[in-house]
């Protein structure tokens, strides 16, 4: 089949790679004239494992085209997604802008019928506003005559394991009303459908809430888990000890359920607020989700407590290697990721950063540049040289199994903050060093 594709980030470039690997043909339209003279070139802006290498495959095969000309984009297929970023406006709501503005492109140059594919995160009742606004501008053209279906088919793939996620989905929701749409839909996903039914059609709405009802419910498990942490620490219990407890029972399981320093990434944050916001315009009050975001906020600044704490407040002139700058493993985006919290707090009270990342450190330095309190290192053992301690944001297995010899050697004052709890407090303890966790400390 023929797609086309608007917006070429995290979840455009990877669906249209794997449409195209599929066998599609699709075109992907951006705005950023950069970004596709680069995807042209074979080089992909963003890391996520395996991409570039599918794009590189696909364009030379000739299935996977790259554009900034909208006319183009229309022009080439009858499915159309809209896959734009749909970021935080200042409430907190999310911002259409980007969403509404191809939805305007589209009917623009459409000569002929088209499906339009919400694939961003939109908010209840986006489909109608995409609705409105192809109609508005049609009328506008004198068009009226021209049909159009919009259909929602959020995205669940994961930063870091985006392509494997989309060529496996574990499920594939189609928000539609329409019979001709769903088999256009259908046609255009058999190849993901083969193993068992992974197609579930629904309504419109409840398609868009699904997107949001998972990510909050992901983030409320994380929240909750770092509330539990909190308290095994006020209460010297080992949240590790009571993780494993409570996952060996099946209605709660071992998914999703690490203790830490709290979510980031360009969706959760986004998304819990968006809800928010959502269910206070029509008057309720969503009392969990806002629990939610205020314990995650307060998460990002656990470790920050715990060093100040073992310093006697007082860190200035102190210097701390950084371990992990991306928001998780396995991607580069520091979109709200705690290690930037945790390096601007350090920053304020006066301390120094040597920080290392697999990834990420292309991103660190777009976002902060050069600075005298910062020092990006060539890799995890550089960024201990000279450091007073150790701090782990985010949980790269390269992580894991340090020398720890060695890491006692390089610190001068033998501790570690560890806010992923990837270390055995008793293998550290054998070392000679002092490891602060996250609901484990007491023990
Ligand atoms: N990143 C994720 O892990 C993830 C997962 C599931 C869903 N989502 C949702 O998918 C949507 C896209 O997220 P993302 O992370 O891919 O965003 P992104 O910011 O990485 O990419 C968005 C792209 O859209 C382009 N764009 C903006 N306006 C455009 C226009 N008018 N025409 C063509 N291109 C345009 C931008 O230049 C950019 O390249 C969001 O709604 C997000 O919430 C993201």
């Amino acid at each position: 089949m023929l797609v086309t594709i608007f917006g070429t980030g995290y979840v455009g470039l990877v669906q249209a790679a794997v449409l195209a690997e599929a066998g599609h043909d699709v075109l992907c339209v951006d705005v950023d004239p950069a970004k596709i003279e680069r995807l042209r070139a074979g080089e992909v802006p963003i890391y996520e494992p395996g991409l570039e290498q599918l794009v590189r495959q696909n364009s030379a095969a000739g299935r996977l085209f790259f554009t900034t000309d909208p006319r183009e984009g229309v022009g080439f297929a009858g499915v159309q997604f809209i896959a734009v970023g749909t970021p935080p406006d200042e409430d907190g709501s999310a911002d259409l802008r980007y969403v509404l503005a191809v939805a305007d492109t589209i009917a623009e140059y459409m000569e002929e019928s088209k499906i339009v594919v919400v694939k961003s995160t939109v908010p209840v009742g986006t489909s109608d506003k995409v609705r409105a606004q192809m109609e508005h501008r049609l009328a506008a053209r004198a068009r009226g005559d021209l049909t159009f279906d919009v259909a929602s088919n959020p995205e669940f793939l994961k930063e870091g394991s985006a392509v494997a996620d989309c060529t496996r989905p574990d499920r594939i929701i189609i928000g539609t009303a329409s019979e001709e749409t769903e088999a256009a839909l259908r046609e255009l996903y058999a190849p993901f459908n083969r193993n068992h039914e992974k197609i579930i059609v629904m309504d419109v709405r409840s398609a868009e809430l699904t997107k949001y009802a998972a990510n909050c419910m992901l983030a409320t498990k994380i929240s909750f888990m770092n509330e539990m942490a909190n308290l095994a620490d006020r209460l010297g219990a080992d949240i590790e000890k009571v993780r494993h407890g409570i996952g060996s029972d099946p209605r709660i399981g071992y998914h999703f359920i690490y203790p830490g320093i709290g979510y980031g990434g360009s969706c959760f944050p986004k998304d819990v607020q968006a809800l928010i916001r959502t269910a206070d315009e029509i008057g309720f009050d969503a009392a969990v989700l806002r629990a939610v975001e205020t314990r995650n906020a307060a998460q990002k600044n656990y470790l920050v407590e715990k060093i100040l704490g073992h310093f006697a407040g007082d860190i200035a002139g102190r210097t701390f290697a950084l371990w992990g700058l991306a928001f998780k493993p396995n991607t580069d985006d520091m979109r709200e990721a705690p290690a930037r919290v945790i390096m601007e707090a350090l920053w304020a009270a006066g301390a120094r950063v040597r920080a290392f990342d697999p990834k990420a450190m292309d991103e660190c330095w777009r976002i902060y540049g050069e600075r005298e309190d910062l020092m990006l290192c060539a890799n995890q053992d550089a960024a201990l040289d000279g450091a007073d301690a150790l701090i782990v944001a985010t949980e790269w297995n390269s992580f894991r199994a340090p020398d720890f010899k060695e890491m006692r050697a390089a610190l001068s004052e033998k501790v570690i903050f560890d806010g992923r709890n990837i270390y055995d407090p008793l293998t550290v303890a054998k070392y000679g060093l002092r490891l602060y966790g996250v609901g484990r400390d007491a023990k």
